[in-house]
């Protein structure tokens, strides 16, 4: 059964310092690295001031960086053909486009943060798949930012200005993400980026930013994340449309929030688009607490309604599931998953369901069928032990 292996760290650091080596003709200082993810239930609820439960993929974004004496930046990316050169003069949002908006974002957004840019070159690698709705642009954000704080010498456990430097990461991989990529996010996938644990959900509340590490015991349960390969972007409008219809709908209810708001309150908003919408933030902030107690208990059945309701709110009241989501969600259950759902932002992307380990190819197999049978892009299939979060490696130490 073919899945998308996460590759070994080891030679994932090997590689991303050979690429860095031979592009730039001297290794690098240090080598950072950060997790995609995929989000278990709560979706479009952290701009809502809600509950998200996101797991850290295996699946990271490794950066190589080695400091220089000039004022030069040059980042390139084994994904990307584009090799972004300027100068820290040219660290302003207006100024930087395309991929690098995500690398060269958060060094702007670093400095806006109080912290010294050196001149720099970088170089990334992924095993993060692009356009996936498993986080890519978090990753490279954090990635970046990690490697930053270990080309300062500093630990990833200081504070900066009070503040730990994890959530100052976590800041401005927003910032990048927000003023210089101009994709409206709302800060789940920094959050599990830079503090997940391994073999751990992340519960985050968007109200109080409390976070909460909760054990994923699936009893000979797999997590399954099939990449549908109908590409998602951020930028194009539509999730930037539902959060404005969630703006709208807190605000008709006098709410600086719909986390503020019950489901009564928002079947009496009038505009019937922004009712939908407010139905789905409202319902899935719930279904995110019901799957925390059922996940708890044990409660699998529970923990199966949640997910299809989840996606059923997705489809009809938020309206960002497609045709190939919705087929990959029923096909899973009806060839033995426990649950299924669609992750991420929505309008392509991933799905992710709980699988029982001797139905997984089976499983594997029939979605396969399915998108052959109904001439869909091929998918493709990631199994998830949750991981950690971001961190750094000492090139030396490894033998780099
Ligand atoms: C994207 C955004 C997140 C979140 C999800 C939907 O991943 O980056 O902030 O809103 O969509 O849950």
């Amino acid at each position: 059964m073919p899945l998308l292996e996460p590759g070994s760290p080891t030679d994932l650091i090997a590689t991303t310092t050979a690429a860095f080596t031979e592009r730039f003709g001297r290794p690098p200082r240090l080598v950072g690295w950060a997790p995609g993810r995929v989000n278990l239930i709560g979706e479009h609820t952290d701009y809502n001031r809600g509950l998200v439960l996101p797991v850290a993929l295996p699946h990271a974004t490794w950066v190589a960086v080695a400091p220089r004496a000039d004022r030069q930046l040059r980042l390139s990316s084994a994904q990307q053909d584009a090799l972004w050169t300027g100068t820290l003069d040219d660290l302003e949002p207006a100024a930087i486009t395309g991929w690098a908006a995500y690398a060269a974002g958060v060094l702007w957004a670093l400095r806006e943060e109080g912290l010294e840019i050196p001149g720099l070159d970088l170089h990334v690698h992924s095993t993060v798949p692009l356009g996936a709705g498993l986080s890519s642009s978090a990753a490279l954000e954090c990635a970046v930012g990690v490697a930053l704080v270990g080309l300062l010498g500093r630990s990833l456990e200081d504070t900066h200005d009070g503040v730990p430097l994890r959530d100052v990461l976590v800041r401005a991989g927003i910032r990048a993400e927000t003023e210089v990529a101009g994709a409206p996010t709302g800060g789940m996938d920094q959050t599990v980026a830079v503090h997940a644990r391994a073999g751990s959900a992340l519960l985050i509340d968007f109200d109080d930013g409390a976070r909460r590490h909760l054990d994923l015991d699936l009893e000979g349960r797999v997590l399954l994340v099939t990449d549908t390969r109908v590409s998602h972007e951020l930028t194009d409008g539509g999730y930037a449309a539902r959060r404005a219809d969630c703006e709208a709908a807190a605000s008709a209810l006098g709410l600086d929030s719909l986390r503020r708001a019950s489901l009564e309150d928002v079947e009496g908003l009038t505009d019937e688009r922004v009712r939908r919408r407010a139905r789905h933030i409202v319902t899935e902030i719930a279904r995110v607490q019901r799957t925390v107690d059922a996940l708890a208990q044990r409660a699998w059945s529970e923990v199966a309604r949640c997910f299809l309701d989840s996606h059923t709110s997705m489809r009809d009241d938020f309206e960002i599931s497609t045709d190939e989501l919705d087929t990959a969600v029923s096909v899973a259950v009806e060839a033995g998953a426990l649950a299924a759902r669609m992750t991420g932002g929505g309008f392509g992307g991933s799905t992710v369901a709980i699988v029982p380990e001797e139905r997984l190819s089976a499983v594997v197999r029939a979605i396969d069928a399915a998108f052959t049978q109904r001439s869909y892009a091929a998918p493709s299939h990631l199994v998830v032990q949750p991981g950690a979060g971001a961190s750094v490696e000492a090139v030396d130490a490894l033998g780099g």
